[in-house]
């Protein structure tokens, strides 16, 4: 059947029939909001490059979090920055360490929301790797039981859910096997699992004051020219205990949504990293888009690739856009 019987418009007419059929959608049950606690701080500081986010004091745990709560939002991914760092990230597995403590606060001032933890060591480390080094190479294996110690005191701080984002070889098989070890056979597990070595970092590594002393992270992350070494990553990130499996970043990368979402079973999370909000929020700001419908159509579309997830600092003004039907 062709024009003129066939006329694709005829579902485009009005926001009725638009919605009716919509084949995707994004839901505030999808949307996991990043947030930053800083150890150092007595007072919420923003964050130059990436407005409307803060950094966050422990003490201001409710009022980082009641809000999301109460739009609707179910998650958040947080980040730490402790008051010291040294060469091994030893701050990152202390009881009494930055994301602890935000967690425990979390937990008893905002009861009902689900506390994921970022599992790495770049933000402890003087020299800003995600892993210890030796001479000037990450070493893989010397990292495995940092990170395991890291993750074990992030669940025994009460977090629901732990993401790896370091990019070690075999770390999801420790973090399992020490979690399991220790009694924690429930606790799940998302992977970063495709995480590229991006420019699209730049603004979270100011945010996070993780940026690496020197050289960069392409020993570790992923070359953005492959995608069947996406796929590579998932496979053995499932068969190592994964249960959500993460690409990272999004927007340049949503070919690679689609290959995993078609390779794997379990959820796929995407992560629409900080670079991607700044350029919404500076182009915004200068009056060369409309905001809210660019972070619409940029959601839409990491849905559209594949994801289940989306971990965005969109996440609070979406969810607000989403129940005020003003999506
Ligand atoms: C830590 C980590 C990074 C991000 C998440 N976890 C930075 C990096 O790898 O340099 C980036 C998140 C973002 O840009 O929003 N390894």
């Amino acid at each position: 059947m062709s024009f003129p019987v066939t006329r694709l418009r005829r579902l485009r007419a009005t926001d009725t029939l638009r919605g009716m059929v919509a084949e995707v959608r994004v839901g505030v049950d999808n949307l996991i909001s990043p947030l930053f606690f800083d150890a150092r701080l007595q007072r919420p500081e923003p964050i130059a490059a990436m407005p409307g986010q803060m950094r966050w004091p422990i003490a201001a745990a409710a009022e980082a979090c009641g809000p999301l709560s109460e739009a609707g939002v179910r998650a958040v991914l947080l980040f730490g920055l402790p008051d010291a760092k040294d060469e091994e990230g030893s701050a990152s597995w202390q009881a009494t360490g930055v994301i602890q403590q935000a967690v425990g606060a979390i937990r008893s001032q905002v009861p009902g929301l689900f506390v994921i933890t970022d599992v790495c060591l770049c933000e402890y480390t003087t020299h800003g790797h995600c892993g210890v080094l030796r001479g000037h190479e990450v070493d893989n294996d010397a990292t495995l039981p940092l990170l395991a110690r890291q993750a074990l005191s992030h669940v025994e701080a009460g977090a629901d859910m732990i993401a790896p984002s370091d990019m070690m070889d075999g770390r999801v098989s420790e973090l399992r096997r020490y979690l399991d070890s220790h009694g924690h056979t429930e606790i799940p597990i998302m992977a970063y699992s495709a995480k590229y070595a991006s420019a699209f970092y730049g603004p979270f590594r100011e945010a996070a004051d993780s940026a690496p002393a020197f050289g960069d992270r392409r020993a570790y992350q992923m070359d953005p020219a492959n995608a069947r070494e996406a796929l590579a990553e998932a496979a053995l990130d499932v068969a190592e205990g994964a249960d959500i499996i993460m690409v990272k970043p999004a927007l340049a990368y949503l070919d690679v949504i689609r290959r995993v979402r078609d390779a794997v079973t379990c959820p796929v999370a995407a992560y629409n990293v900080s670079g991607e909000y700044s350029m919404i929020k500076a182009a915004s700001a200068a009056g060369w888009i409309d905001e809210s419908r660019a972070v619409r159509e940029v959601l839409t579309s990491i849905k559209r690739a594949g994801a289940d997830l989306i971990i965005s600092y969109h996440s609070l003004d979406a969810a607000r856009a989403i129940k005020s039907s003003q999506w």
